[in-house]
This record gives C-alpha cells, structure tokens and sequence, in this order.
C-alpha cells in the first residue's frame, strides 16, 4: 500500500485516505477484535461493557488516533525519532522508547493466541468437528506443553518468514479479499447463531445495558481494550501517520478506522456471546471464561450446523488471516524501531525481535502447562503479559504522548497540521479532552487498577 519503495530521502506514503484507512484497518483488526473483545464483553458485563467501549473508541480513542496521526505526518518520523524533534531533551526520547517497547511485548503472547488459532484451523482441516465441540478439548491441548509450544513456534516463524523475506505487500493483497470475506462469514455465523434456541437472551445480555452489571473494572477493561484495539498508545499510528499524505482528511480517516473496527468487535460478539447463552445457557462459569471463550463456543456452533467442517476451516483461516496481518505489522514496528533507531540492519533487527518472541512466548505458552504452578499477582503468565501492556503500560504511553501534545507541540499546533488538509470539526473536543479530561481520567484509571493488583482494594 505503500507506493512502492521510497526513493532516497523521500518517505513511500500511502496512496490516499482510501490506501491510509484500508492499512490502518488492516492493523487494527485482528485477534483484538475477534478473540478480545467478545471475551471481555462477556466477563465485564454485557452491553454496558459495549455502551463504554464505543463511547471510550469517540472520544479518548479519536483524541488519540488523532493525535499520534498528526506527529507521525507532522515530523515524518515514527515513534523515538519524532519525540526526540518534538520534545525537549531525554525524557522526551525516553518516552518515545516507552511507547515503542510496547509492541515488542505484545507480539510474543499474540503469537501465542495466533497458535491458537493455527491449531483449530488444523483440527477442523483433519475433521475432527465433535471432538473440538468437547468440553476438555481446549483444555487439554493447553495443558500438553509440546503442542501448545509448537503451534505458537508455527505462528511466530510464519511472522518472521513474511518478515525477512520482505512479502509483507503480498499478505496485505490477500487481506484484501479476506476481510470483505470475513464480514460476510461474519453475519452468515452471528445470524446463526443469534437464531439458535435460547439465544436471544445472550443478545440482549450483549446489547442492552444493564447498570446493575457495571464495575469499576467495566471500565478499566474498556479502556485498555480500546488502546489494543485501535493499535493506539504504542506509538503505532505515528509510523503510519508519516506515511501519510498532506491532503488526506485526518479526521474522517480516523473516525473510520475506528467505525470499522469497532464493527467487527460487535460482529464478532454476535457470533460468540448468543452462542454461549444458547450452548451453555450463559451460565457465570463460561461468560467468565476469559481468553479462552473463543475457543471454547465456536467449535460448538460448528459442530450443531450442517458443514460445520468446511465453515470451520473457512473461519479460522479468515481469523488467522486477520491475525497474521497484525502480527506483520507488530513485527514491522518493532524491526523498524531497532534499524531507525540503533542502525541495526535488517536481519539482525529481525532476528532479535524473534528471539525476544521465542522467549517471552514460550513463557506465555508453557504457563498453561509446564509452569503452571507460575501466577503472577494471581494471573497466567500470558493474562500478566495482556494487563501489563494494555491495563499499565498502554494508559502511561497514552498521557505520555498527551503530555507531549500540551506541552511540546499544543494542540493548536495538532490543529495546524490537521488542517492543512481539512476543516478541524472536533477541534473543541479534541483540545478539552487532550487537555484535561484524558490526562486525568486515564491517571485515575492506572491508579485504581495498579493499587487492585497488588491487592489493596478489589474492584
Ligand atoms: N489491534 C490489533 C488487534 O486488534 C492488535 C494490535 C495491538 C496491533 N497493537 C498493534 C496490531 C500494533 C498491529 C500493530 O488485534
């Protein structure tokens, strides 16, 4: 998408607010959206964890898309190189560091998942459609230290295969094809099973919000989920706002990346969460299965459908494919960092991220086996990974780059190079909530959630 190589001195750019949103989205969508959001839907209270999220994704994830957007078009750098312009002196590079360590954290246990994903897309391969639908099954293939370990190992080398040879333009040309192809599975499966026996109350579990569900952690988990979602507070969309063209309407790109990927996160929803009301009568234990809710409900709509063979396969290699395009452009940022910022060349750079992958997610994979007897502050090791980037550290990146707006560029300076391009119609907002609101409640919501792990109030 970009076009082409860039020539010397000159930055590839996207080919307009078409090949910018498409790229964007590309990143965006992905286990976030499919796996992610269902599963912290159904364990933080239904519609209103829903009615949170979008209202969080309009407002503090716009602020932020914005914002990161026009740094990375402002400076033509991505993350380290365009703080150390902006802002003043170490810290400010110390916090571009911050933000671009995030994705080296995230992509390892990501592969974990993706092995997941690769390991169902197997099963359904070789038939075995009632076996999956087993209660013990995901179980028991977490618990075998040797196959947990190999699926993530066949994940992750795909990533860096695509990475090393350089094909990233291929996959992106064949997700292009598969997420028109996954929205249309994606109604073809949620209509089923919104259509099922008992469904309907998971619908309305899902939809409608009920204020008794709400919790203080509705809203913690919202948050982070809107940062990992929106690939935003890791510096992400600083890379590809300095691809960017200087005509492209920053906002309306913005505001439809965000459309688009919360429609997915609700499409994905609708498959999953009615299901479990209908297969498990949405009893507590399942709703609060956690990141295994995925894996557990779909294989049993498949296995009550007619094909549920060929509907399997189709789906997890669309999910895998939604999958591999994120961890690419995971992989992508992370190799960047170290080539931009440390002169690495291209090979080392990747290696090095692979290595990091192997090791912190074998740690991720074998906490469900082999180091089972391993809890961090009560979680998985792969549940400690997920909160530390998108509960801790994402919400500091996010007042970092909102310190770096107040302080170093102003939001007037944001509106300046916004509108170069386009009329600035959420100027207002943008610059109360960049300001005020963003700062403060996002500092609220870090303290309440640190002081809950280590234990001195629960929420
Ligand atoms: N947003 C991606 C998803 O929903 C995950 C993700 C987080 C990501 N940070 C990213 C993808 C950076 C690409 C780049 O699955």
């Amino acid at each position: 998408m970009k076009n082409g190589k860039a020539t010397k001195g000159e930055r590839a750019s996207f080919s307009g607010r078409l090949g910018y949103v498409l790229a964007t989205a590309g990143s965006a969508v992905g286990l976030g959206n499919i796996w992610r959001f269902p599963y912290l839907a159904a364990k933080y209270g239904g519609g209103i964890f829903v009615l949170v999220y979008v209202v969080l994704a309009l407002t503090f994830g716009y602020t932020l898309m914005v914002s990161e957007t026009a740094i990375g078009r402002m400076t033509r750098k991505s993350a380290v190189g365009a703080f150390r312009t902006l802002g003043k002196g170490k810290a400010s590079v110390a916090g571009g560091w911050f933000n671009a360590i995030i994705p080296i954290l995230i992509l390892p246990y990501y592969s974990v998942i993706g092995g997941w994903v690769c390991r169902y897309l197997f099963t359904y391969i070789t038939g075995q459609v009632s076996q999956a639908a087993g209660d013990a099954y995901f179980t028991s293939f977490l618990g075998s230290a040797a196959g947990s370990e190999f699926w993530f190992l066949v994940f992750a080398l795909a990533t860096i295969i695509v990475i090393v040879l350089g094909v990233e333009g291929g996959v992106e040309r064949i997700s292009k094809i598969m997420m028109p192809a996954m929205v249309v599975l994606g109604v073809f499966v949620a209509i089923y099973s919104m259509t099922r026996p008992g469904a309907m109350a998971g619908v309305k579990y899902f939809l409608v919000p009920n204020f008794s569900n709400f919790s203080w952690m509705t809203v913690v988990a919202a948050l982070g989920q809107m940062f990992y979602s929106l690939s935003c507070a890791m510096g992400i969309l600083v890379t590809y706002g300095s691809y960017m063209k200087k005509d492209v309407d920053v906002e309306k790109a913005s505001r439809q990346v965000i459309i688009f990927d919360s429609g997915i996160a609700i499409l994905a929803g609708m498959m999953i969460i009615p299901a479990v009301f209908a297969f498990s009568n949405g009893d507590a234990a399942t709703l609060k299965a956690g990141p295994s809710l995925m894996f557990i409900t779909m294989p049993k709509i498949f296995d009550s459908m007619g094909f549920g063979r060929p509907v399997g396969i189709v789906f997890f290699l669309l999910v895998l494919f939604a999958a591999l395009t994120s961890s690419i452009s995971l992989a992508e940022t992370c190799v960047s960092t170290f080539q931009d910022e440390l002169g690495w060349k291209r090979l080392p750079s990747s290696l090095f991220v692979f290595g990091i992958m192997i090791l912190l997610g074998s740690l991720s994979s074998l906490g469900y086996n082999l180091l089972s007897f391993v809890k961090l502050f009560g979680m998985e090791i792969l549940d400690f990974f997920d909160f530390l980037t998108n509960s801790l550290m994402m919400p500091i990146a996010a007042l970092i780059i909102c310190a770096l707006v107040i302080f170093a560029i102003k939001p007037s300076g944001i509106a300046q190079e916004i509108k170069q391009s386009s009329r600035f119609t959420g100027e207002k907002m943008y610059s109360v909530i960049v300001r005020f609101v963003a700062p403060v409640f996002i500092l609220v919501i870090f303290i309440t959630s640190v002081l809950s792990v280590l234990g001195v109030f629960s929420l």
